[in-house]
């Protein structure tokens, strides 16, 4: 077999993670949940979008936080700033902005007309006599600490947060700089709520052992196959709180006749067409360069996975909703296609992922209705499930159990 890892080798190479078979109580219990809403998701750095989507002064949009049900104006208000709000009046909390997203001059209240600058500031009060000790220069709109990695808008909700951005993005986001991001700017998106909780929804998109049997007729000929029948990992690294699977991809796939015709024009975007070397990768995509590579799950804790190849991305946001309910975000991003044969492959390659993801959720309400009754009590992680034993890990770690 041609993999650089074989089984059991990840247990040797991070020998100081707990090895033993894992507690289950923290995908379902309602006061563990309250615990990580609080520790974990309210200090952490949230991505709300890219900045390819605020192309001029004034373009602004909207972005819910399912987890805290609030909603945040995103907008450009300078050729340098971004800024994040909290899209809410301050006369009376009405909501500001009602568009999901345009282009503004200065936000302007639909319920008594108080008008706010792009940068938050309160700049008209209608009837301003009626307000006698108002003073306008004082009021401005709640705004969030924001910052941009790669071209990525971050938010964090905390007054004081714990870590800068690039800090809180630390080794795994140095080491995927430099990648095109930029570039994918055709987005498609699926998103939806699930009867699960949010660990188990990471979980599924960060192993490849249920390939052969999840995926048998799908992807696990791409992702497995006669050189790797276990659908074992290129190799696994873990980076302070965050970690990548860099995943195994069957470079003898001889393609059925549509995904031939799709692949011809477009190598590399779909997650079944593995082998587009025309891009040099950062450091941290395919970190061992194995031949055999063809993408990288990288999550950054708690809740967002970028799934990076050669020629696309994507990614998962969980917002959990409580212990047993996330809200699953998923967008992609693809290079515009210079032409109609490469935006069938485009459109090919997203059904393909469509398929695969929805086969990936299959599991996860039964899973959660499962270890809900408390009956199961442990989990076994097979070596190449490092990447959900340390989701563990680094949970304990945040709440203080460890
Ligand atoms: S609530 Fe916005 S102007 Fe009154
Ligand atoms: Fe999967």
């Amino acid at each position: 077999m041609s993999e650089s890892v074989t089984a059991a080798n990840l247990t040797a190479k991070y020998p100081d993670v707990n090895y033993e078979p894992l507690d289950t109580d923290m995908y379902w219990r309602e006061d563990h949940y309250l615990k990580e809403k609080d520790k974990i998701f309210k200090q952490a750095w949230h991505c709300l979008g890219r900045v390819e989507e605020l192309p001029k002064i004034g373009s602004f949009f909207l972005r819910k936080i399912p987890t805290f049900n609030l909603t945040i104006l995103v907008v450009r208000s300078s050729e340098t700033t971004i800024k994040t709000f909290l899209n809410a009046c301050a006369h009376r909390g009405n909501d500001l902005e009602l568009l999901p997203c345009g282009k503004r001059r200065a936000f302007t209240c639909k319920f008594h007309a108080w008008q706010y600058s792009l940068d938050g500031q309160l700049i008209k009060v209608t009837d301003e006599e009626g307000f006698p000790q108002l003073d306008k220069s004082k009021i401005k709109l709640h705004e969030f600490k924001s910052d941009l990695w790669e071209g990525f808008i971050f938010v964090n909700l905390s007054t004081h947060p714990a870590d800068s951005l690039v800090d809180y993005m630390g080794q795994q986001g140095a080491d995927l700089a430099g990648y095109p991001f930029h570039l994918g700017q055709t987005k498609f998106q699926f998103s939806g709520v699930i009867d699960t909780n949010w660990k188990f929804l990471v979980d599924s998109f960060c192993e490849t052992y249920h390939v052969p049997f999840l995926h048998r007729k799908t992807i696990n000929g791409t992702m497995a196959g006669p050189q790797n029948i276990h659908g074992r990992a290129v190799d696994i690294r873990l980076k302070g709180d965050h970690r990548t699977t860099s995943v195994w991809g069957n470079r003898q796939y001889q393609p059925k006749t549509v995904q031939a015709l799709a692949f011809q024009n477009t190598p590399g975007i779909s997650i079944t067409s593995a082998g587009d070397d025309s891009i040099e990768l950062p450091k941290g995509l395919n970190e061992t360069r194995s031949p055999n590579w063809s993408i990288d799950v990288c999550v950054f804790f708690p809740g967002l996975v970028c799934v990076i190849g050669a020629g696309m991305y994507f990614t998962h946001q969980m917002w959990p909703l409580g212990a047993g309910k996330t809200q699953w975000d998923m967008t992609g991003y693809l290079r515009p296609a210079a032409n109609a044969a490469e935006r069938f492959g485009q459109e090919h390659a997203i059904a393909e992922l469509r398929d695969a993801v929805l086969e990936d959720a299959n599991t996860l309400e039964r899973m959660q209705r499962n270890v809900s009754t408390g009956f199961l009590d442990k989990f076994y992680f097979h070596d190449h499930e490092l990447s959900l034993r340390y989701q563990h890990h680094t949970v304990k770690k945040h709440l203080g159990q460890l």
